[in-house]
């Protein structure tokens, strides 16, 4: 005879109820839950396969069927109770299967074990939030094209080092997130294109004796496929990892963009006025105005990357197959993936209701000697000078305009002269910072018509 206080899905061979402390570092059921929906999935799944294949009877396969059914009512109604003591949401499931259905509860299992339904439980979570972040960062991309379309051939300085290197349109500055967001969203589609093969039936770690049916559980369930190796099925976790190495790259993006927004929006730039939508006021400054969500998602990409981290130091100890280490997987990702979809959407709230100052935007366009190359090309083109001298001979330029604090357009004829006769009054045309622009024509370049390329390409593909 087992104690009564031992577990009653595995207890058969225990003298004794765990300790307290057993149980805390144990139950994963605090957090497990969530994936309740995909676990009653995968049993619905595993018990239509099972008398299909005639292991169990059909009446039996419908009891638990439609008993799932009512657990996961139950489960998503708040009344179900779960169960410390009955560790995670797939023993709390099938305890309560019991409970409603009697002795046919008991052959769910057949075929199978925890290692394989949690792999899979966790595998349909991970692919559902991959799925949201498709389509979170298909409107961030969506809300940036817009912005890019209204200014895409409005002028603003464009930075190297934080210094004002060559004026570049404001389009072209928003689809360069685009770009970048467009990388994240062809790392997603890859992982889970990659990931989606099934680990049910696998069992504990070798397969089964049982003539289970695993093309039609993968199948049942939208996987592309069963896993091929029972071992690796249920010890791999790499579509997690996959998952949080795509999310941090992608949350390092909106970090990026969320420091820009940050400085773009402060009284010295003033290039960008945010939404009260998406502002905070100080409750001692009246005249404040806060960037607070563009600084909380510049703060969040540290959870993402620690996400990472910490599942990537769970894992590279574990020989094969299933150990209880990997239990440790879900929390990161759950966390890594709430807080990755709060600031794709609040990123993209603060996009679409921001307006770019295009006063402000031009007129610092034109600071810092910002068409200084442009003065060195022309001495190449139209002077013959060798791209060298035409540097020098533009660095001595600044010099002078520097020393009389004016910019390179309002030095006159006679002081650029001074410095190289070959010099005329066409090099004035090529000082403006519309004319800078408009002439970099290169594929991928600043120029309005190319970014109106870059805009039409991207509607395309973001239908
Ligand atoms: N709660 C466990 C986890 O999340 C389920 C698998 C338990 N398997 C086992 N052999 N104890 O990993």
């Amino acid at each position: 005879m087992t104690d009564k206080t031992s577990n009653q899905m595995w207890g058969g061979r225990f003298a004794a109820g765990p300790d307290a402390i057993m149980e805390a570092i144990n139950a994963s059921i605090g957090f497990d839950q969530r994936m309740a929906a995909q676990d009653i999935a995968g049993s619905r799944a595993h018990a239509a396969m099972l008398a299909a294949t005639g292991i169990v009877s059909d009446s039996d396969a419908e009891a638990m069927r439609e008993g799932l059914l009512t657990v996961l009512s139950e489960i998503e109604g708040g009344s179900f109770n779960f169960s410390t003591a009955l560790e995670d949401i797939h023993m709390n499931v099938e305890a309560r299967l019991k409970e409603m259905i009697g002795e046919p509860a008991g052959r769910l299992h057949t075929g199978r074990s925890r290692n394989d339904q949690v792999a899979t439980d966790f595998k349909l979570w991970v692919r559902d939030q991959l799925d949201a972040v498709d389509g979170a960062l298909q409107a961030l991309m969506k809300a940036l094209l817009t912005q890019a379309e209204g200014g895409a051939d409005w002028v603003m300085p464009g930075f190297t080092h934080l210094q004002t290197a060559q004026p570049v349109t404001w389009g072209h500055h928003m689809m360069a997130y685009v770009e970048m967001f467009g990388r994240d969203l062809s790392r997603i589609r890859d992982a889970r294109a990659r990931m989606n093969e099934c680990p049910l039936g696998a069992a504990a770690l070798a397969g089964t004796s049982f003539p289970i049916d695993r093309d039609m559980t993968a199948n049942d369930l939208g996987f592309d496929r069963p896993a091929a190796n029972s071992l690796d099925a249920v010890s791999d976790r790499d579509f997690a990892l996959e998952f949080l190495s795509a999310a941090s790259i992608c949350a390092m993006h909106l970090s990026r963009m969320a420091e820009e927004l940050v400085i773009w929006s402060s009284a010295q730039f003033r290039f960008v006025t945010l939404s009260d939508r998406f502002s905070t006021g100080s409750s001692i400054m009246p005249q404040k105005k806060n960037p607070d969500a563009a600084e909380l998602i510049r703060a969040k990409i540290g959870r993402i990357f620690g996400a990472n981290v910490a599942l990537m130091t769970v894992m590279k100890g574990l020989p094969l197959a299933y150990s209880k280490d990997m239990q440790e997987d879900k929390e990161q990702v759950f966390d890594a993936a709430d807080n990755l979809m709060l600031a794709l959407a609040a990123m993209e709230g603060m996009v679409r209701d921001m307006s770019a100052n295009r006063e402000s935007l031009e007129a610092a366009a034109g600071s810092g000697f910002s068409t200084a190359t442009d003065l060195a090309d022309w001495l190449v083109r139209v002077a013959g000078m060798p791209f060298r001298e035409a540097h020098h001979v533009t660095g001595s330029l600044v010099a002078m305009a520097e020393k009389d604090g004016i910019d390179l357009p309002d030095l006159s004829l006679e002081q650029m002269q001074s410095v190289h006769s070959a010099i005329t009054d066409d090099i004035f045309a090529v000082l403006g910072v519309h004319n800078s622009v408009a002439s970099r024509v290169s594929y991928g370049g600043t120029a309005p018509v190319q970014v109106r390329a870059q805009i039409a390409r991207w509607k395309k593909v973001l239908v």
